[in-house]
């Protein structure tokens, strides 16, 4: 699907035509140019509120009209949500080719045209690789808008070029377990290396005994396909401010738990638990294709949690590359294990801050559903710049305490630390866990557990599945540093 502006209204025979009805806005010039729908909107009393929808077809012309309610006019959220309604109507009407129409007087700014774009191709997006009846979907929408609007054509080609990592970010996550093993996820960043001209280094089984990556050795032991540390680097043409950004991110390709085993329902979404390194890789991609001017280095540790004969037990010792020990509790607290490597290694190439994301834990579904991300992040200023990026785009975080205390809980008595704790407050031993590893580069922890991947369809995604969550976040964050925001 491709997205257009134009500066005036003239849909072709079949094309349909949808209008958002603001809340307190001046009807009078809608029912000059749209009397039907003028008329019909009267009799529904519609007000412009969020999920009122009214479609007909004119019966001169063969269109389809949509009034949409879309809410507040100056909303992002609203116009999220808005845009996700109108997807699944045009999808519904099977729709090839829709005129969104904003009405006067405007203004329509940049980043609530913005939010638009984003959230149709967002809800355009179907995983149909095993599907026999593949749904045809939208080829062309365009916005006309009525009286000043901040978002030009070549603005909303950038913002797609993040919407196509963003989709391949969901393709990989949705992508089966049976094809997606660490060896197919090293060889699509290898891919995309190549692509982009991008830098990359994979660490295999010597270079991960020669650097002491035992957390990934451990968690990787019993699957048939070994485990990996990839490096991705983005390297800016231009003389850049000489900043560097580390992004790190969770790559189970499965997790089964190992011999603490999941029972089968919690078993069933567990494809997803690379979500992390496939934004990782969405973002370095999408800053590759921008040209930003801040250099990033994208870390992916991958492993397989399998239960088996060579699995990694509970009462098992590992020792970590910066000295630390860690007794295991519970070998489906594997996630910290194999980001704790990657944390060491980011570190060690001294970059001036870590952002890692990883589908860490179950708890912190339970605490912010689907709608927000945990983070936990001790640099005041590095947290509100991910915290204003998330607003921004629409992938929201929030940011969770990480209390001194609660460090107890994951001391072991035979060694520095144990992997797992009972008791509560799960997502925030994992944080503190994690800290441990990230030296004394300012950290943020992102648990995306809850955001990246959807059991059903929410306000803001029509469809279940891969959501694509910390791409668009990351390649924000990213753009704010490099000044090009
Ligand atoms: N990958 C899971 C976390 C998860 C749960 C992601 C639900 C997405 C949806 C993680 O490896 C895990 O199993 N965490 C355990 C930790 C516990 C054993 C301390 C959990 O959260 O239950
Ligand atoms: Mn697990
Ligand atoms: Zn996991």
């Amino acid at each position: 699907m491709k997205i257009v502006r134009k500066n005036q209204l003239r849909p072709g025979a079949r094309d349909a035509v949808l209008i958002p009805l603001f809340k307190g806005a001046d009807p009078a010039p809608l029912g000059r140019e749209f009397p039907a729908l003028q008329a019909a909107a009267g009799r529904r009393r519609m007000k412009g509120e969020l999920g009122e929808a009214l479609a007909c077809q004119a019966l001169e012309e063969k269109r389809l009209y949509l009034l949409l309610g879309a809410g507040r006019p100056g909303s992002l959220a609203d116009a999220r949500r808005c845009a996700a309604r109108a997807m699944s109507l045009l999808r519904e009407n099977r729709a090839g080719r829709a005129w969104i129409v904003f009405p006067g007087p405007g203004p329509w700014p940049a980043d609530y045209l913005a939010a638009w774009v984003d959230s149709l191709h967002l809800n355009h997006y179907r995983f149909d690789r095993y599907k026999k009846k593949k749904d045809r979907g939208l080829e062309r929408v365009f916005l006309v808008c009525r009286g000043r609007a901040g978002l030009a054509n070549a603005a909303i080609g950038e913002r797609e070029k993040v919407l196509a990592e963003t989709t391949r970010c969901r393709d990989l996550v949705n992508e089966i377990p049976a094809e997606i093993h660490p060896d197919a996820l090293a060889a699509v960043f290898a891919e995309s290396a190549r692509r982009h001209g991008l830098r990359l280094e994979t660490w295999r089984r010597p270079e991960l005994e020669a650097n002491g990556m035992n957390g990934l050795l451990a968690v990787g032991a019993s699957s048939c396909c070994e485990p990996a540390l990839l490096t991705l680097t983005y390297e800016p043409p231009a003389p850049h401010g000489g900043r560097t950004v580390a992004l790190v991110g969770k790559g189970i390709t499965f997790d089964a738990g190992g011999l603490n085993l999941k029972p089968g329902n919690s078993m069933e979404e567990m494809k997803s638990d690379m979500a992390g390194a496939a934004a990782v890789l969405g973002a370095v991609n999408a800053a590759a294709r921008l040209g930003l001017a801040v250099k990033v280095l994208g870390l992916a540790p991958l492993a397989e949690n399998l239960p088996g004969r060579r699995a990694y037990k509970p009462g098992d010792v590992v020792r970590f590359a910066n000295g630390k020990t860690v007794e295991i509790v519970n070998t489906d607290a594997e996630g910290r294990l194999i980001v704790a490597d990657a944390l060491i290694a980011a570190a060690r190439l001294k970059p001036d801050l870590i952002v890692e994301l990883s589908t860490l834990t179950g708890a912190i579904v339970s605490a912010l559903g689907d709608s927000y991300a945990g983070l936990f992040c001790r640099q005041r200023r590095l947290a509100a710049d991910l915290l204003r990026a998330g607003e921004r785009c629409g992938e929201r975080l929030w940011e969770m305490p990480q209390p001194e205390e609660y460090r107890e809980a994951i001391t072991s008595k035979v060694a520095d630390l144990k992997n797992a704790s009972y008791g509560g407050g799960s997502s925030i031993k994992a944080g503190l866990f994690l800290a441990e590893f990230a030296g004394r580069v300012p950290f943020a922890h992102i648990d995306i557990a809850g955001t990246a991947f959807l059991s059903k369809p929410n306000a803001f995604y029509a469809g279940e599945g891969a959501t694509g969550f910390g791409v668009r976040l990351l390649v924000e964050f990213l753009k704010e540093l490099s000044g090009n925001a």
